[in-house]
């Protein structure tokens, strides 16, 4: 079965074409990354045009290198929540237009279910598993069932780890986004240079806090400047980034120990982290545990993922009409309902 899947939530415009959830035929990518850099994050009015602009020649490309028509298209599956809402639209309407036109199945796909299933695209990862997800907008702790029921066992309840690596970037002046630039600069840094504190919850020993770690980064900062010294943004973004890893695996490895997980998944664009993935398989060796990280290429925000999630949700029996919507919020856990 070929599911054409459709992503746009953010500034990734993608179509990809996928066989069986598991063959990747084709994955095609426009950003407007670039754009955004000027801006130092984000700008949703410049995304979604991009989208509008991208979109039908980025699909038409996705079929073409995949060596199919639409005519050969079993189902088309798009992003339908969470994300920016004017990004999202661009993708849900493209994708419910062309349903109909071709007169294909249309099934909705959560961004961050997507996310999971970029596991699928490379490994021979099958649910039950204990899936970390990790993105610009999310930090969680996912028990994946199945392929399409999800539990969340832990959440942040402020920043997400993205957000604060991409805010922490931007106060130590690094190029946007903040999280890769600040895996790179780390390899030249001391992590044990500056001190931060590992947030904890009286009610929950799941649950993340990083809008502290951010603001202590922040703290360090203007006290140089006050005093007119200049930080060394190595040693901090390292010792930060050691902090943001350190706190994302206790709790990990905590929740795989109580509710006795052996499989271990990593996933969201903070997945490509180097020291993440490094530390997670340390931890997965030292249990003798089984640990699968995406692919570089399907980390960050792509349409494969999607139209992998897609083929299960399919499986499942899900399916939207002309009516579906874009959401900008929508838990993991939340089935698609007509
Ligand atoms: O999943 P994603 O591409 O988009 C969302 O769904 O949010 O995640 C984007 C986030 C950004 O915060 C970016 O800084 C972070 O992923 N990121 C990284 C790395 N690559 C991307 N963070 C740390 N290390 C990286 N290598
Ligand atoms: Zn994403």
């Amino acid at each position: 079965m070929k599911i054409l899947g459709i992503e746009s939530s953010c500034d990734e415009t993608a179509a990809a074409v996928v066989e069986n959830g598991r063959k990747v035929l084709s994955n095609i990518i426009a950003t407007s990354l670039e754009e955004h850099k000027l801006y130092g994050g984000v700008v949703p009015e410049i995304a979604s045009r991009r989208h509008a602009e991208s979109i039908s020649g980025v699909v038409e490309e996705a079929l073409k290198s995949a060596g199919c028509t639409v005519d050969e298209i079993d189902a088309v599956a798009v992003t339908y929540a969470p994300g920016l809402i004017g990004s999202l639209l661009v993708g849900v309407n493209f994708a419910k237009s062309l349903a109909l036109a071709a007169d294909k199945p249309l099934i909705p796909v959560h961004h961050l279910r997507g996310h999971i299933a970029s596991n699928y695209l490379t490994g021979a990862i099958e649910p039950p598993f204990l899936c970390l997800v990790v993105s610009g907008g999310h930090s969680h702790i996912v028990a994946v069932k199945s392929y399409t029921e999800v539990e969340i066992i832990g959440r942040t309840r402020d920043d997400a780890a993205g957000e604060a690596l991409d805010k922490a970037g931007r106060t130590l002046g690094l190029p946007y986004p903040g999280g890769v630039s600040i895996d790179k600069i780390s390899f030249e840094g001391n992590d044990t240079a500056f001190e931060f504190p590992h947030p904890k919850f009286a009610d929950s020993e799941y649950d993340y806090s990083f809008s502290g770690l951010k603001t202590k980064v922040i703290n360090y900062v203007h006290n140089a400047e006050q005093k007119g010294e200049s930080v060394n943004v190595p040693d901090l973004s390292a010792s930060f980034q050691k902090a943001v890893v350190d706190c994302l695996l206790i709790n990990f490895e905590k929740a795989a120990e109580d509710f006795g997980y052996k499989k271990l998944v990593l996933a969201g664009g903070v997945s490509a982290n180097s020291r993440l993935r490094k530390e997670t398989e340390k931890i997965c060796k030292k249990h003798g545990w089984e640990l699968t990280v995406p692919e570089p290429e399907y980390c960050g925000d792509n349409a494969a993922m999607i139209a992998s999630q897609g083929y299960y949700e399919f499986l499942s029996g899900v399916r939207a009409d002309e009516s579906l919507n874009a959401y900008a919020t929508m838990p993991i856990d939340k089935s698609y309902h007509i």
